[in-house]
């Protein structure tokens, strides 16, 4: 064979096996509120933790207290996971201060509760994505105007780029595009809305669409090849909560979901080989 012709040859091998790359891309690993299954639940030592062990996302839920600071915890009250009591809209920042984190066997820790801004000036400098998601109130009433300061955060902090902005609520990702066009968001739908609006999980892609958003975030155990099949159809990401146990990781790897949000990235990273 002639030298011209086996360069031909050896040039479409390498690429055939770059689309195929690109067809079979690597499931993202999210560390769930910062890894919540091996550290405190989102605290600063989880999030440096989850870095050190090289996560692909830091995954984690935002209140805003009564002086309006966006401060890094999943509860709309400090009673679950901290030395604290009560509403996180009703204290200011200064009086959530002495909180500390309490550890998964509930003891007390020196974690404080992280604002955003101290999770984004750890994260920043580090080349993770992240998924931080506007919570709302113990009632389920937003809180007002945060949207604009979490972009304001996000901006300052130049990871806007990397980050995608997850809600429950299709309404607060409406007031955030309407804010940032470019922003990426993501629709988050658990098994509850699907049951109550007696929907396929197919509408989960459609209601994704419908507010603007790019990626879908959803409830593992809803999701099959037909539903990753009509994301894909849709350009809609598909990322899954809360991966946690060896068989659950494995069939998302097989599905090929964008991402995995898992309290174990530990797990998630040795069952994916990286
Ligand atoms: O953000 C995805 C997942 O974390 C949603 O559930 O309750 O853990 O915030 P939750
Ligand atoms: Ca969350």
């Amino acid at each position: 064979m002639k030298r011209a012709t086996l360069l031909v040859l050896l040039a479409l091998g390498l690429a055939v096996a770059a689309e195929s790359r690109a067809a079979d891309p690597a499931v993202r690993i999210a560390a769930h509120r910062g890894g919540a299954g091996l550290w405190p639940e989102a605290s600063l030592l989880a999030f440096r933790q989850a870095l050190a062990l090289g996560v692909d996302c830091l995954e984690f839920d935002l209140h805003m207290t009564r002086d309006g600071e966006l401060v890094v915890i999943h509860d709309a009250t400090l009673d679950r996971t901290t030395t604290a009591q009560g509403a996180v809209r009703d204290l200011t920042l200064g009086q959530l201060a002495p909180a500390r984190i309490r550890a998964r066997d509930g003891s007390v820790t020196d974690e404080p509760v992280p604002t955003l801004a101290a999770v984004l000036d750890l994260a920043a400098p580090a080349a993770v994505g992240l998924l931080p998601e506007i919570k709302v109130g113990p009632d389920g009433t937003p809180y007002p105007g945060i949207e604009a300061k979490v972009l304001a955060l996000l901006r300052a902090r130049g990871v806007l780029g990397r980050a995608v902005v997850q809600a429950f609520e299709g309404s607060t990702l409406r007031r955030l595009l309407a804010l940032e066009p470019t922003a990426r968001t993501m629709l988050l739908v658990g098994r509850a809305r699907l049951q109550r609006e007696r929907a396929a999980p197919r509408e989960a892609v459609r209601w994704a669409q419908e507010v603007g958003a790019t990626d879908l975030g959803i409830d593992h155990r809803i999701v099959d090849a037909a539903l990753v099949a009509e994301a894909r159809t849709a350009g809609i990401r598909i990322s899954v909560f809360t991966v946690n146990e060896e068989q659950d990781l494995r069939r998302m790897l097989e599905l090929r979901v964008d991402a995995v949000m898992t309290d174990r990235p530990d797990l998630a990273k040795r069952l994916f080989g990286r």
